[in-house]
């Protein structure tokens, strides 16, 4: 488990939760440069993928200012999007304005107050690799949707091919955290992000973790070279 500090005691969802909320107000611009724009891209496809089975009722998990969910929402669909980070959801309350269909609010991923078999798909993007006990937070996510309803996660991961490792290494260690020194005045919190996305598990043996949550059907895209990957999987029946 990587903590944004290892050297202070306090939980990593404490760290966590403090982290996201004193990055909220430059977190999307941040997004977006280090992503060299390509995270609209990624949300498209976690979109279109959940809009497989014509889902009523959907949630985007650790939604932080509410960029998937808003998909779902500018296109009509329910959602509701939780997170624990309140700076992260007041931003996404600012962008969702007047639209209807969409609520925040404030959850525990790992602990959430909705009932369980309650939703059609459950989206998480960029989210498990934060949670201070995945297994917990997997089986929660199991636990409110529904029998056969898909979970549909975006998260980083390593690409394989040794050049673009080289250049992914060197991007991420270094740009990433400087950027985040000069915009948002926080190296440590994307030094975090860098050394994280490079200690989670990724590919088949991420698909494994969904197994053992007791997923199945769980398909991986790799996409942009290999730097962030989407698996799908669905609560048995
Ligand atoms: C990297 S951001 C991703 C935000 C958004 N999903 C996106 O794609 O841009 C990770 C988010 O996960 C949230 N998070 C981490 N652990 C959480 C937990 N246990 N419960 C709820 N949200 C959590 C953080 O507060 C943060 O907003």
């Amino acid at each position: 488990m990587t903590k944004p500090d290892e050297t202070k005691t306090d939980s990593k969802k404490i760290q966590i939760k403090n982290m996201f909320n004193d990055i909220s107000f430059k977190y999307d611009e941040i997004n977006k440069m280090m992503t060299l724009n390509m995270d609209k891209n990624w949300r498209n496809i976690v979109y279109s993928l959940s809009m497989k089975d014509n889902p009523n009722k959907i949630i985007d998990i650790a939604t932080g200012t509410g960029d998937i969910a808003l998909c779902f929402a500018n296109k009509g669909v329910n959602v509701v999007g939780v997170d624990n980070a309140s700076m992260m959801l007041d931003l996404a309350n600012k962008k969702k304005g007047s639209i209807s269909n969409i609520k925040f609010k404030l959850e525990d991923a790992e602990n959430m107050s909705f009932e369980d078999n309650t939703f059609d798909v459950a989206t998480v993007g960029f989210g498990v690799r934060n949670f201070e006990n995945l297994s917990k937070g997997l089986n929660e996510i199991k636990r409110i949707l529904k029998p056969g309803k898909k979970l549909i996660i975006l998260e980083t991961a390593v690409p394989s091919f040794f050049i673009i490792q080289v250049g992914y290494f060197l991007y991420t260690k270094l740009i990433i955290p400087i950027l985040g020194k000069i915009i948002a005045n926080n190296q440590q919190a994307y030094k975090y992000l860098s050394t994280s996305a490079k200690h989670f598990p990724h590919g088949e043996e991420f698909k494994l973790i969904l197994e053992k949550a007791g997923f199945e059907n769980i398909e991986i895209k790799y996409l942009s070279l290999g730097v962030v990957n989407i698996y799908s999987a669905s609560k048995p029946l």
